[in-house]
């Protein structure tokens, strides 16, 4: 299945069996999930010295460009969470820094994982996290995550409390959607935002898309490109467009900050609910 099975930190029977249950469980109604089951653990001496040199070059090489590029939250995110350059991240260490702040903490998996298996997590503020790190001849682009985009390009941003809300939200309202297209304005809306949205801060558009902040060429040019349509965030625009995940993407959208993605997302919810659209008699809204 994914190769990232096959990698040296990464002890396949484990991974095959984590991977077989996330394909059982995706059918399984909400409430029944047993994430532990999905998860792998995480062995930190199995990581070689070429893995650290990977780890440490992407690192340096995207900081120097975020130092000036990068949202805020995700630079606040970083120091929160104690992200460096040093060695390839241990995912229980961050957690120790960012479960206190949000209750989000980072699990480990072996790879893809089924929407419904992957939206479970989510709703319960845990973030399945690839851990194997990209082989240097790929060390540009990699089409799969690795921990190089869940650890760096995402989890800074579980610190921040109205990030922490939003993404819990849309775990519990995919969880419970049950219609094709609500489905698909999700998906939407998942792509736009925590994959490549961008956000204004003190006048100037930044990057907090996790997939902007992962890759070099693509930040760049989802700030500077004249080709970049950078539209004001909006919902139900958000719901009606198209991604293509092939190419850099001809449309972005900016946030005016993480409240406004909170309140939308809260605001979506009650409106799936109200439709009818949800298996479920409560509101998907976090407890917090
Ligand atoms: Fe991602």
């Amino acid at each position: 299945m994914s190769a990232s099975i096959f990698h040296h930190v990464i002890d396949s029977d484990e991974a095959q069996d984590a991977l077989s249950e996330g394909e059982r469980q995706a059918t399984l109604p909400a409430g029944s999930f047993q994430l532990a089951k999905m998860t792998i653990t995480q062995d930190a001496s199995k990581y070689r010295e070429v893995d650290h040199r990977v780890w440490r070059s992407v690192f340096d090489r995207r900081m120097e460009e975020l130092r000036e590029d990068g949202s805020s939250v995700f630079l606040r995110g970083m120091e929160t969470i104690r992200l460096g350059n040093a060695k390839v991240p241990v995912l229980d260490e961050i957690n120790g820094y960012l479960e206190p702040m949000t209750g989000w903490r980072s699990v480990a998996v072996p790879g893809y994982l089924p929407p419904r298996s992957f939206f479970a997590f989510l709703a319960e503020r845990r973030f399945p996290t690839t851990i194997s790190v990209r082989p240097p001849e790929q060390i540009e682009y990699l089409p799969e995550p690795d921990i190089i985009h869940d650890v760096f390009g995402h989890v800074p941003r579980h610190a921040d409390p109205a990030f922490a809300d939003f993404l819990q939200t849309f775990g519990r309202t995919a969880l419970a959607v049950d219609d094709h297209v609500a489905s698909e304005g999700l998906a939407r809306l998942f792509w736009f935002t925590v994959e490549f949205g961008l956000v204004r801060e003190a006048g100037d558009v930044k990057l907090y898309g996790a997939g902007l902040l992962s890759s070099p060429g693509e930040g760049r040019h989802a700030l500077r490109s004249a080709a970049v349509d950078r539209r004001p965030f909006d919902l139900d625009a958000i719901l009606a467009t198209d991604f293509e995940i092939d190419h850099f993407q001809p449309i972005l959208y900016v946030l005016e900050d993480f409240g406004q993605l909170r309140d939308a997302m809260f605001g979506h919810a009650r409106d799936l609910h109200a439709r009818g659209l949800l298996q479920t008699a409560d509101l998907p809204f976090a407890a917090e």
